[in-house]
């Protein structure tokens, strides 16, 4: 499936970036002011990407041909978006007003039920009639569920963690069917003063189920009599939940409609809502619901999730960028990148387009990245000197909420240092002259760095609940945009499957009684009798 502006963006970039991004600035003195947007009161400068009028008329001819717009109505009226499961994507229906804007109004009723449920459970948290059996309250809660239903609410408790609000509870979120991860958390809690949330969209998925046979003999095991009256079930699946022994009053539900890594706007955040507020998380929805409304009225060119995603297509298939990094400059979004990468690259990992064509371009970057100013002596030497491009990201807040402003002007000034250095770099005349050799000398040519490295700069003024929605909100739209513009589904995830069906196939592989698969390939079986003799010998 090929796109025909698509070779007209490519020609775009490659012409900014011949030009250079230091020469786009020498010609045009208004470019930092014009490439720096507010939106849902953070700024989105993008004056050090290859941005032109060139690129962004390319975009605006691409974006038509491929009817954004309508795709953008669609998403937003709760139109069926994700054609291969035959459903809607309501995610931003969960937040701001949202569900106002759905046509279909039983739709409507059942997400704002759905966020009922939740605010609900929060103040009967909050007022503290929701106690353990024995009447006390609980002093830790053990939230099961991988993937979409483990990222957001780790993230959000990191970043909620830092803005200064006091947990009402120890939370802790496992995901790993590895031991290892829920093991420590056991020894840390109490069995009869723990909450257990058991988050899965589907109810079905192995690792969450493990580990909640796991947790509940744990409890078993430390007399706890009814562990299952201290468990919490999110879920899209209620009538799964309730076959798992739970009643309806523990069963936390949520739309179908709303996928898994877009999860974080409903009850899969429960262990944020409860440790720090249902208030916090309210002023969590609006932000990003102000982000909604930026995407939903601004036209394409002054678009941020738009341009954000555009030049993301752009980079790939105009200048072969195969990754895209986004460093927090903030030590609470350090779980950002990781959610990032799952909400990216598990919506717009695809190589087929919504028609069932296969794609003729790049579709999702890889995405990376990491905490600054940690990665800057560990990556950031690949960004200056090494040989791919990777358009990056720096996310960073102008007021801190410690007061360590010492260390703060210290973390900005290498905030702004980095985008600086990747777009003007070191000429090997400049190097050498530094170092006082040849410009040929190999030292110099060693020192020089190429520069025209593109970045973006998201500055917030400070992290709070809401200017974190408006950020994770952000990146889902771009998500939908780039997905838009080239024709792809980005609310399934077939790729998943294939793996998941092969771990079935194996598990009764292992020990003494292993059964070795009759369809399973050569490299395989060698693992499986060198894992088999080393698990004998231990
Ligand atoms: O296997 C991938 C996936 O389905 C993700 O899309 C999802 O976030 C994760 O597994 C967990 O799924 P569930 O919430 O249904 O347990």
């Amino acid at each position: 499936m090929s796109i025909p502006s698509l070779s007209e963006l490519s020609t775009a970039m490659r012409a900014a970036r011949d030009t250079g991004l230091v020469d786009l600035f020498a010609g045009d003195e208004s470019r930092a002011h014009a490439l720096s947007f507010r939106a849902a009161g953070l700024l989105f400068d993008v004056s050090k990407l290859h941005v032109t009028q060139d690129v962004l008329s390319a975009g605006a001819r691409l974006a038509e041909s491929m009817q954004f717009e309508a795709a953008r109505a669609a998403l937003l009226s709760g139109a069926i978006v994700n054609a291969s499961e035959k459903r809607p994507a309501v995610h931003a229906a969960m937040r701001g007003d949202g569900a106002d804007w759905l046509s279909d109004q039983q739709l409507a009723s059942q997400v704002k039920a759905a966020a009922r449920a939740l605010e609900d459970f929060a103040q009967a948290f909050e007022s503290r009639q929701v106690r353990t059996p024995e009447g006390k309250p609980y002093t830790s809660l053990i939230h099961l569920g991988i993937g979409g239903s483990a990222l957001g609410p780790q993230m959000l408790l990191e970043a909620l963690s830092g803005m200064g609000l006091a947990p009402a509870l120890k939370a802790h979120v496992v995901a790993n069917i590895d031991a290892a991860a829920l093991m420590p958390v056991l020894e840390q809690c109490d069995p009869a003063a723990t909450l257990v949330v058991l988050a899965s969209k589907s109810f079905t998925t192995a690792e969450t189920l493990t580990n909640a046979a796991t947790v509940e003999a744990w409890m078993t095991g430390a007399g706890v009599t009814d562990p299952r009256a201290q468990m919490v079930a999110v879920t899209a699946s209620p009538q799964k939940a309730e076959a798992y022994g739970l009643p309806k009053s523990q069963i936390l539900a949520f739309p179908e409609a709303v996928g898994g890594r877009y999860s974080i706007w409903s009850a899969v955040s429960v262990p944020a809502v409860l440790a720090y507020g249902y208030e916090a998380f309210a002023e969590f929805l609006a932000g990003a619901g102000q982000m909604d409304a930026h995407f939903r009225e601004a036209p394409f060119a002054q678009n941020v999730p738009a341009i954000a995603a555009l030049m993301d297509l752009a980079y790939a298939n105009g200048l072969g960028a195969q990754s895209r990094a986004t460093f927090a400059y903030d030590q609470r979004l350090a779980l950002l990148p990781s959610y990032l990468q799952q909400l990216e690259t598990e919506s717009n990992g695809k190589h087929v387009g919504s028609g069932g064509a296969l794609l003729a371009c790049l579709s999702s970057p890889v995405v990376w990245g990491g905490v600054g100013t940690d990665a800057q002596h560990a990556v950031f030497q690949l960004l200056h000197q090494g040989t791919h491009v990777v358009p990056t990201e720096f996310i960073v807040c102008a007021r801190p909420q410690h007061s360590e402003m010492y260390h703060h002007h210290l973390l900005l000034s290498n905030c702004l240092a980095q985008s600086a250095a990747l777009m003007t770099g070191r000429t090997p005349e400049q190097a050498a002259q530094k170092l006082g050799v040849a410009a040929d000398d190999p030292l110099a040519v060693a020192k020089s760095f190429p520069g025209n490295r593109p970045s973006t700069t998201i500055l917030m003024d400070a992290l709070t609940p809401a200017s974190l929605g408006a950020l994770i909100a952000f990146y889902e739209h771009r998500v939908f945009t780039f997905a838009a513009l080239i024709g792809i589904n980005p609310f399934d995830q077939m790729g998943v499957e294939l793996g998941k069906e092969m771990a079935k196939a194996l598990e009764n592989s292992f020990g003494n009684d292993a059964v070795t698969p009759a369809n399973a390939d050569p490299s395989t079986v060698h693992l499986l009798k060198y894992i088999n003799a080393a698990l004998n010998q231990g």
